[in-house]
This record gives C-alpha cells, structure tokens and sequence, in this order.
C-alpha cells in the first residue's frame, strides 16, 4: 500500500512542503476554516482508492453497528433540573451505523492512509495548530458512517476537534451536511443560539454538498452540524478520520454506548472534565 495511490499527488502534492501549489492550497484551507470552520478539497482521494474502502466496507457490513436512539446535540443523557426547552433537553430522532475503527484490518486503505504522518501534518498546517494528534479512542478514531435511505443525523458537535470526511458513497437525493460556524467556542456554550438552531431557525445554518472522493475538512466541536434524511434507494457511506488536540481523551461512555455501541474499560477511566469546559 502507498499513499501516492490513495491521494491524488499529481493535483494536490502534499508529501512536498515547499511546492508552491501545496502552500497556496495550505493557505486557502485555513482561510475558510478560520471563517466557516470549514474547507474542502474537490477529488482528493482517487477513484480507485474510494473504490476499495467502498470494496472493504462492503464485506464488513456484518460488524455495523445500527442505532436509533434519540439523542441532544451533546450524546448527553437527559438532565430534568433543567427547563424544559433547554439545549441539552432537545432530544430528536437519530438512525445510523458506525463500523468501528476496531474492527479494521490491516489491508484497509483508510486505515493506512490514517497513520500516514504526511496527511496528519498537512492537516495541523491547514488548521493552523501544531501538534494534533490521532484520536485515542479505538472505536471512533477512523470510522465509517453509514446512512440508509430514511435514516437522518440530527444536530450535534463532535467530541474530536477535527474531523475529515470522505464521501464513499452519495445518496440519490438528501443526505446534505448542513453546518453552523463556530457556534459554540471553548468555555462558551452558547446555549441560546444553539436553541433557536434546534428549534428551525437558519440564520446561521450553512450547507456543504461532498462529492465522493473529495476531503472535506471541519471543525466539528465548535460547529454544530447534522445531516439531512436519505433520499432515494441508496445508502450513504462516509469515511471520517478525526485528529484532536489532546492525545489521551476519547468519548465520554454515553456518547461511545450511544454511537458505538459500546463503551470500554478506557471510555470511564479517561472519563474526565474536558479542558475547555464544553459538553460532549
Ligand atoms: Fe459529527
């Protein structure tokens, strides 16, 4: 397995830091990330590549991990001292699956493509922070989502700071990731905007329409996001590597219980109050 078979080095050479082309993309990154929390990449990864984790997930539909519960945007449990239409008391529908990062094996191009210290630098470049780190947690370090025709993501904020997104697989109609920059920033919930959102106002929701094969860069624990019900007769599949600021967090048990599935012994001994104070 080689990297240059998975990124489309030709177009974007990003194993060379000094090639101009790769600054200027650099430089445009982290322009819109700054500004939307947000960037992507048009045919990053090449067709082939796509091709084979869409190839790979296919024979590891069995290990899918289906769930529908509802969730708040924060995969908190419900906290009935607060009132009633507080944030974190907003509970909407959510069906999707996860195939845990655990359950990879070592032919598997995402997974290489993940522990590639090319892409993890280029990445802390666009984001303007270094060091990041691989996240920790074993099921959501690089996992696949995957959405059924019907099935829909309602509002929340990642765990991780940084999250890629790979569209495997693109549904006919739906399946739109709609975002809100930045709504929420480190020791600042901002409660009250992120209800009006819940409760259907769009001033502030942005949308974002991903090809497969394109890399899709954000900010997902400063801007909520959520993904609108699958149209049509086909799934949607999405790879999402995750990079994090803190090399030893992972999820709380109830976001990993709820989304994973499961939560391990490391999900309650790293269960601690996060640094910037935000809830996940
Ligand atoms: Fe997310």
């Amino acid at each position: 397995m080689k990297i240059e078979n998975i990124i489309d080095f030709a177009k974007y050479p990003i194993n060379e830091v000094n090639n101009s082309k790769t600054k200027e993309l650099i430089q445009k990154c982290r322009q819109e990330l700054d500004q939307f929390s947000c960037c992507t990449i048009p045919n990053f990864i090449l067709m082939r590549s796509i091709n084979s984790m869409l190839n790979d997930l296919k024979t590891k539909l069995n290990g899918v991990y289906w769930s529908q519960e509802s969730i708040n945007p924060y995969f908190s449990k419900d906290e009935p001292e607060l009132p009633i239409d507080h944030p974190k008391r907003i509970f909407t529908k959510r069906n999707n699956g996860y195939l845990n990062s655990d359950l990879f094996t070592d032919d598997s191009e995402l997974k290489f493509l993940y522990e590639q210290q090319e892409l993890l630098n280029f990445i802390s470049k666009c984001v303007g922070i270094s060091p990041i780190y691989r996240w920790a947690d074993p099921l959501a370090r690089h996992a696949y989502n995957m959405m059924k025709p019907g099935h829909q993501l309602p509002w929340h904020f990642d765990s991780c700071e940084f999250t890629l997104s790979i569209l495997i697989q693109k549904p006919e109609k739906g399946g739109v990731f709609e975002y809100c920059p930045n709504i929420r920033q480190p020791k600042n919930e901002n409660f009250e905007e992120v209800k009006k959102v819940l409760k259907g106002d769009r001033t502030r929701v942005r949308q974002l329409q991903l090809e497969p094969g394109d890399l899709q860069i954000f900010k997902g624990r400063f801007s909520m996001h959520r993904v609108t019900k699958i149209e049509g007769k086909t799934s949607r599949y999405l790879a999402i590597p995750t990079y994090v600021l803190d090399p030893k967090r992972v999820n709380t048990p109830e976001h990993a219980r709820v989304v994973y599935g499961r939560a391990l012994p490391i999900h309650f001994e790293r269960n601690k109050i996060r640094s910037d104070d935000l809830t996940d």
